[in-house]
């Protein structure tokens, strides 16, 4: 018996070792290792062997048929791997581009803004934003007890002398005071109100200031700077409208209007019905003498326009944001569309 298993082994090895396909494989296996196969019965008939002999052949079967699984176990791997493409990599496929970021919408507005008016001569000029009373409000013809004041609700941090400041006009002053006119600055930044957050309201958000200084400066001056400025960022057909409007640190002062571009006028969701089809976009005037005064300009010599806008507001008139806290809820799948 032990000769017969030497056999069966030595056939199975060969029949294992020649398999070229699937087929032969399972062939094989279940010829030397099948239920039905010699060895398996082999081995069903230890039982009926006195204990010497079952001690021999049993050991023996049991080699033969490790032996030859393990042949077999061989044999698949080496089919499988005869079977693969010779590289499972596709070399000429596209990559995989991993997700890559981009600029956020307000930056990318500002950096726009500060190209448009680059372009017509203006500096970008930066200030803090922690203000000192001065500069945010004395400075700009609203001295301590002006009711003006109490049109922004400003965050006070000491004593009512440093505050968040809530407009970017103090930075009017800042720039007047190190530098002689002529003077050409615009000045993109964060600001910051005591407000109840809505959909048309935040704590802090972004303006933008202009500053125009020099000899016979006019309100022409003013309307023609606006209107290229609004029509580069709006589109060549903006409509605009100047309504006198009141800020301490102007005068004349105005609103700036453009005609509604959903509706054409007529007065929509966006526009609403009471407003006769126009959309408030920003604040503008003619520098005040006094504020000229405070930083040492003369207000006989020097003439200047200035201008405020929300650019939040204006990012939402001009892709139609309905709610101003998309701008920082950080909803990937609203960032994404800018
Ligand atoms: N500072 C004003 C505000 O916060 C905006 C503004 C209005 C700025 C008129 C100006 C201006 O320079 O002339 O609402």
């Amino acid at each position: 018996m032990i000769e017969r298993l030497d056999a069966l082994r030595a056939e199975g090895e060969r029949a294992l070792a020649d398999a070229a396909s699937a087929a032969d494989l399972e062939a094989a296996r279940v010829r030397f290792l099948g239920r039905k196969s010699e060895l398996t019965g082999i081995l069903r008939g230890l039982k009926d062997l006195t204990p010497d002999e079952r001690t021999l052949v049993g050991a023996r079967a049991n080699q033969t048929r490790a032996r030859l699984e393990a042949l077999l176990a061989e044999a698949e791997s080496r089919l499988e791997a005869a079977s693969a493409p010779a590289s499972s990599r596709d070399v000429t496929l596209p990559g995989r581009r991993p997700p890559v970021g981009h600029r956020h919408l307000i930056p990318s507005v500002l950096r726009e803004l500060e190209e448009i008016f680059r372009r017509m001569g203006f500096a970008v000029a930066a200030g803090p934003d922690v203000e000192d009373d001065w500069h945010s409000f004395g400075a700009l013809n609203m001295p301590k007890g002006h009711p003006a004041r109490a049109a922004t609700d400003t965050f006070y941090l000491q004593d009512d002398s440093i505050v968040l400041r809530p407009h970017t006009s103090s930075v009017q002053i800042r720039a007047m005071e190190i530098s002689k006119p002529p003077l050409r600055i615009i000045s993109p930044g964060r600001v910051y109100r005591n407000e109840a957050v809505d959909a048309t309201h935040l704590f802090e958000f972004h303006q933008i200031e202009g500053l125009y200084v020099d000899e016979n400066v006019s309100m022409a001056d003013l309307k023609g700077t606006l209107d290229r400025f609004l029509k580069e960022f709006f589109g060549p057909k903006t409509e605009l409208r100047f309504c006198p409007s009141y800020y301490p640190f102007v005068e004349p002062g105005a609103v700036v209007d453009i005609r509604c571009f959903f509706c054409g006028g007529k007065g929509c969701q966006v526009c609403g019905p009471l407003s006769g089809g126009w959309l408030e976009v920003l604040g503008a005037g003619m520098v005040h003498p006094n504020v000229f005064r405070e930083v040492g300009y003369d207000p006989e010599r020097w003439t200047g326009f200035a201008f405020g806008a929300g650019v939040e507001r204006l990012i939402m008139l001009r892709h139609g944001v309905p709610d101003s806290r998309y701008f920082f809820a950080n909803d990937i799948r609203f960032l994404t569309q800018f």
